[in-house]
């Protein structure tokens, strides 16, 4: 058994990202810019806010949290999105989700200038994933692609089992290894005997937040394993999905929760935000 490595991984991409943004300063003055919405006191979200925060300041990049209390206005936020993009400092706009009932997310999502949506989220790069052309591809299901890649691991023809079919992990991650040739199975919640569909996967890729969703009996041998989940135990200990000390065993490759697939979605975000900053740099050179 051979773990993938996410921690490893994102450290390598954050040096590149940061040697990167050295030169784009040298060469055209610019720095790649983040803004960040956040909507709400849920401890989850600021922290992973948080996390985002650090690691741009890691590599240089500027970045804005605009930090909203969770009774504001619809209006108030498209203001602000607005704003961030017509704000030529602005390379990147997260939101970070979920949003409090009374927002509209869908609405929010669309407005957002598909130039600057680094998370993905907008209809327009979700239909250039689907066309398999370039665009900007959530970053959780992308640093999976990326960890996959690291280790050599080529999905095509593999059986995939994705389990979870979210806007955000789920449906994006089942389009990335279509595109990579992979045969895909999308399960989720009202999927009728899980089990019968992971026993014929090469590959699971699980993101659902259920804890020892995956057990041993569940996988065949030499399985490769991607555990997206992340939950918190009664003790307060952070875990995936996946049984990992039992499914390990049988496993050929795994990512260990934390430490596996956490880490690379932070850095696809650095990823992405300097891939719109190297576009914006160009279009001002063009004009
Ligand atoms: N909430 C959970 N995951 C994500 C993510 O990748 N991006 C944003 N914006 N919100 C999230």
């Amino acid at each position: 058994m051979q773990l993938l490595d996410g921690k490893l991984l994102s450290k390598k991409i954050e040096l590149e990202v940061t040697a990167d943004v050295k030169k784009l300063k040298e060469t055209c003055g610019c720095t790649p810019g983040l803004a960040v919405v956040l909507v709400g006191q849920d401890p989850a979200s600021a922290a992973y806010v948080n996390m985002k925060k650090k690691a741009c300041d890691r590599v240089g990049f500027y970045s804005i949290t605009h930090d909203m209390p969770a009774h504001i206005s619809q209006e108030a936020i498209e203001r602000t999105i607005i704003s961030m993009n017509k704000n030529d400092s602005i390379d990147g706009i997260l939101i970070q989700l979920p949003l409090p009932e009374q927002i509209d997310t869908t609405k929010l999502l669309e407005l957002v200038d598909p130039a600057k949506d680094v998370d993905g989220f907008h209809p327009f790069n979700v239909g250039r994933l689907l066309t398999n052309l370039d665009g900007f591809v959530p970053c959780t299901p992308l640093g999976v692609m990326e960890l996959l890649r690291e280790y050599n691991i080529d999905v095509k023809g593999k059986n995939c089992v994705v389990i979870g079919a979210s806007n955000i992990v789920g449906k994006p991650m089942a389009s990335l290894l279509l595109n990579a040739d992979a045969t895909v199975e999308i399960c989720h919640i009202f999927t009728d005997d899980l089990k019968r569909h992971t026993l014929n996967a090469d590959v699971v890729l699980v993101g659902v937040g259920v804890i020892n969703l995956i057990t041993e009996d569940m996988v065949k041998d030499d399985v490769i394993i991607v555990d997206i989940g992340v939950s918190r135990t009664a003790e307060g200990k952070l875990v995936g999905d996946v049984d990992f000390a039992n499914v390990s065993k049988k496993s050929s490759y795994i990512t260990p929760s934390p430490g596996g697939v956490g880490p690379m979605t932070i850095a696809m975000l650095l990823s992405n935000t300097l891939k719109a900053a190297k576009i914006n740099a160009q279009k001002a050179k063009d004009q």
